[in-house]
């Protein structure tokens, strides 16, 4: 094993990539990342869209395979790791998709005891009874029956939220969790990512661009700029940053190039006219 990455758990990190590459067709969209991901506390990758936090994301539950560098699980690498065996590594993660999709045909109860079923629990006492917990866990009891299509974009990420906690995982990882929610049902969100990394001891994961989500939850930030980690560190070193494009991303505020861009193609289309 490789002591090189940076690791700001003392080189105790639960989850690490090294030096990860990652390209689709002649697009390079990780350009040699290297990220610790320390035990028991709540890492938060920023970054803006496109710059490959989904991709990252996916590399650590094996639906990506990297081009070079390497993913380790708890002292074991597991880039390498084939898929047929991959299973009993996927378990011990739970995955807030981004698309958060919940199974439209089945009801709340059928969603959750999916993954139980699938990893071999069909005792239907169990069953119900580590439903009941998680949906309790996420305050929406009263779903248990109601089908995805009756509930609201909040309710559907929490209940997405306990089917991916129904195995308790030891690490947790939420992409987006609260993008096209209103600055209410994104607290819930905040709030319960909170209440979980408590009452479950994981190590959580959240990939967001919701900067106020961010800063209530980290214990620990990472920035993401074109395909490399360009800033690491406690949230205070986030609240103020030097370097310049740090600091735009940080403000939410576009680039002079971007700027032009948009206002060369509004004169030709009219738009600002
Ligand atoms: N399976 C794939 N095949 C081809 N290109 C892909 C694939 N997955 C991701 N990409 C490309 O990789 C780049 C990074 O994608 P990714 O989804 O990781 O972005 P992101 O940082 O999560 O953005 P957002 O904040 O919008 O979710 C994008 O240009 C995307 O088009
Ligand atoms: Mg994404």
């Amino acid at each position: 094993m490789s002591s090189t990455a940076k690791d700001h758990s003392g080189g105790n990190s639960l989850v690490r990539v090294e030096g990860l590459h990652k390209s689709f067709g002649d697009k390079q969209v990780l350009k040699g990342v290297d990220i610790g991901f320390a035990p028991h506390k709540t890492t938060v990758v920023l970054g803006p869209s496109g710059c490959g936090k989904s991709v990252l994301l996916k590399h650590l539950v094996g639906l990506l395979r990297p081009d070079q560098g390497e993913v380790w699980f708890d002292g074991e690498r597991i880039d390498t790791v084939p898929e047929r065996e991959f299973t009993r590594i996927r378990r011990q993660f739970g995955f807030l998709f981004q698309m958060g999709a919940l199974f439209d045909s089945l009801n709340v109860k059928e969603n959750i005891t999916f993954p139980l079923h699938e990893s071999g629990v069909h005792d239907r006492q169990e069953c119900t009874e580590r439903t009941m917990q998680v949906l309790e866990m996420v305050g929406l009891e009263e779903c248990l029956d109601m089908m995805p299509a009756e509930l609201s974009g909040g309710q559907r990420k929490r209940i997405a939220l306990a089917r991916s906690i129904v195995l308790r995982p030891r690490v947790i990882l939420y992409d987006e969790p609260t993008t096209g929610l209103d600055p209410i049902r994104s607290d819930v969100i905040n709030e319960l990512i909170l209440k979980l990394q408590q009452e479950l001891e994981a190590t959580s994961i959240v990939v967001t661009h919701d900067l106020t989500s961010a800063f209530k939850v980290a214990d620990y930030m990472i920035l993401m700029l074109d395909g490399h980690v360009v800033m690491e560190g406690v949230p205070e070193r986030f609240r103020n940053p030097e370097d310049p494009e740090i600091a735009r991303f940080m403000q939410g505020r576009a680039s002079k190039q971007e700027l032009a861009a948009i206002r060369n193609s509004s004169h030709r289309t009219g738009v600002l006219s």
